[in-house]
């Protein structure tokens, strides 16, 4: 049952197969650690027990009400007490349907809480993971576990928690009240645990299993939906000619699922079923032991008809608390899944003892020493033995081929990740001394790719800095050469970027993003010129953008164009992770070496 194919897996980027430590380890879910979730609840699950309790002595009153009307008012005529009797029955079932109430709020509200802090802690921690976990996941992935693996698991934890609390309840007050009518009829009455116990058993080890691939096959699902229906998703799709591939891949996968759904479904059917004959079969055996030699006579008719209306009212809660069980333990794939988000070591974190800095009073001086790096999986160093001195207020510029390194090289100064050996510094100080917040502050980074939110362009600038005036928006929007096209706009400023930003071309997002970076006004910029060729207009204007946003400050540039290069205080020349030379533009072309034949 483990054996199905896992091919699909591996599509989209992403290794994520389960590995066989996965499944091993979704088997090694501790109950403590679950358990802990619910250790700030305390206070109101000692609340739901002792309503539980209070039901159950409560509920215990009713067969013996019952046992008198049968046994001494009916026969007796004795209307008054008949009133009383009945008075108090509905008394009970009044005050036991509001206890109910209560309960159900507070365990509820006890499930509900552990869920929020199960997702809000798995979204804060995946946020600290470093870049290199969101290389390695498929997109949908994440999704998937945050929405189908903790919203699956929601409903167990919240439906448990009450389930256990209102269900106890009934079978404890009714298995007391049955053992104080008549304690061999209760012991009778037990044969029906052992099977019960047994199916319960089998269904949920199997539950757990296909609620595992259950919760794999969704995220497949989710990946399919993210690469066949996102913008960029379809538009692959479709100048590749490829919409067919994704429905079938699509189709497949969710055939997989109601394939799945069924068997788990008709599992719990089976076991519901064959108990109901069980306890079918319950009162016919204590009529039969209550009619045997050994007892026959010493039963009340009024003790066997509340006996075995008590009986027969135990079989919902009790299958109900069965299901606790079953859901419980099909719930551990979730948990497994969960926990193991949880358990990601965060590879680049603030540090324990931050260097305290004010980034408006930085000067900006970078440095870099020796650095090595190289992606993880890759045995090739994208970066290696790269030393680079950016005096404060100065011009670098990065050349070189395609894939030499330049854009990691500025993933490493905004710390996107930690060099393996070497250091990089500003105005002295260590990267990784630094608090996240603060370097972000100091370094801005305009990316190859900009990355637009789904919501207006001023809410996108303002992303930047949400205290930011509108006016102040407004200039930087002007300081980026974009407010004129902005103003343009059907509904100006308050334009829906479209998703990701689909509505702008490459260049008019490049100088949204600058209008970005120059409202967090950074000591440090970091600049990664778009490769694409920009029409000689926009590149212009993107020119301009990025020379009012460099003016004043410490810039790396990633360069393209002529112009960035030529006027750079510095030019490097990258390959293979390497400096290779290094220079100002005429000294460089003097050298006649690598620059020389880059530039022509
Ligand atoms: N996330 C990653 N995982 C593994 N290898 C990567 C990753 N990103 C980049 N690389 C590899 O590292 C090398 C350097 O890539 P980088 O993006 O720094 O190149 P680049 O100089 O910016 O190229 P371009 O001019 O095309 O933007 C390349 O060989 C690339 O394949
Ligand atoms: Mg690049």
């Amino acid at each position: 049952m483990e054996s199905t194919p896992t091919h699909r897996e591996g599509r989209g980027g992403g290794p994520r197969s389960v590995t066989p430590a996965e499944k091993s380890q979704a088997r090694q879910v501790s109950l403590r650690r679950i358990g802990r979730l619910f250790t700030d609840h305390r206070g109101p699950l000692a609340a739901v027990t002792a309503i539980i309790v209070a039901s159950s002595v409560l509920a215990m009153a009713s067969p013996f009400l019952l046992r008198t009307v049968i046994d001494r008012a009916l026969p007796e005529r004795d209307l008054t007490l008949l009133v009383w009797l009945v008075v108090g029955m509905v008394a009970v079932a009044g005050v036991t349907a509001a206890l109910g109430v209560i309960q159900t709020w507070i365990s509820t509200r006890v499930g509900q809480q552990v869920m929020h802090r199960l997702r809000t802690d798995v979204f804060a921690h995946l946020q600290r993971q470093s870049i290199a976990f969101f290389t390695r996941t498929r997109t949908g992935e994440v999704q998937s576990r945050i929405t189908n693996d903790i919203g699956g698991m929601q409903s167990v934890v919240t439906s448990t928690a009450t389930s256990i609390a209102s269900n106890l309840t009934t079978v404890v007050a009714t298995a007391v009240a049955m053992v104080a009518l008549s304690w061999r009829l209760s012991l009778v009455s037990l044969v029906v645990l052992p099977p019960a116990i047994l199916l319960t058993r089998k269904v949920a080890g199997l539950r757990r299993q296909i609620t595992a691939r259950r919760q794999r096959e969704l995220a497949d699902l989710n990946v399919t939906i993210e690469e066949g229906l996102s913008i960029s998703g379809v538009q692959l799709s479709k100048t590749l000619g490829t919409g067919a591939a994704l429905v079938d891949r699509f189709t497949a996968s969710s055939a997989r699922l109601v394939d799945l759904e069924l068997r788990s479904e008709l599992a719990g059917r089976w076991r519901m079923a064959s108990m109901s004959i069980i306890f079918a079969a319950i009162p016919a055996v204590i009529y039969l032991s209550a009619g045997l030699p050994g007892t026959a006579g010493t039963l009340s008719i009024g003790t066997l008809v509340a006996f075995t209306a008590l009986q027969g009212g135990l079989f919902r809660p009790l299958m109900g608390l069965l299901d606790v069980g079953v859901s419980l333990t099909a719930s551990l794939a979730l948990f497994a899944r969960i926990f193991e988000y949880l358990d990601l070591p965060v590879e680049v974190d603030d540090p324990a003892q931050p260097v305290t800095i004010d980034p408006r009073r930085v000067r900006g001086h970078l440095r870099l020493d020796d650095v090595t790096f190289s992606y993880p999986g890759s045995d090739t160093a994208a970066v290696a033995g790269v030393t680079l001195d950016v005096p404060a207020g100065t011009s670098l510029a990065l050349v070189g081929e395609t894939g030499s390194g330049k854009s990691t090289l500025a993933a490493l100064i905004s710390r996107l990740h930690d060099p393996a050996a070497g250091r990089i510094t500003i105005d002295g100080i260590d990267l990784r001394d630094l608090r996240l917040a603060d370097l972000a502050a100091v370094v801005g980074v305009v990316s190859q790719e900009t990355y637009l939110l789904h919501t207006t362009v001023r809410e996108n600038l303002r992303y930047a800095r949400p205290d930011a005036t509108d006016a102040e928006i407004e200039d930087a929007a002007r300081s980026a050469q974009i407010h004129d096209l902005i103003a343009g706009l059907p509904d100006g400023y308050d334009t829906v970027v479209g998703s990701r930003g689909h509505r702008f071309s490459g260049g008019e997002k490049q100088r949204l993003a600058i209008a970005r970076t120059l409202l967090r006004d950074p000591r440090i910029l970091v600049l990664d010129e778009a490769t694409s060729a920009l029409d000689t207009e926009t590149e212009r204007a993107v020119q301009r953008a990025f020379d009012v946003l460099a003016e004043g400050r410490t810039t790396i540039t990633i360069a393209h164009r002529l112009s960035t290069v030529r006027d750079a205080d510095q030019i490097a020349v990258v390959d293979h992770g390497r400096i290779v030379e290094s220079g100002t533009h005429d000294s460089l072309l003097d050298r006649n070496g690598r620059y020389a034949t880059l530039a022509v």
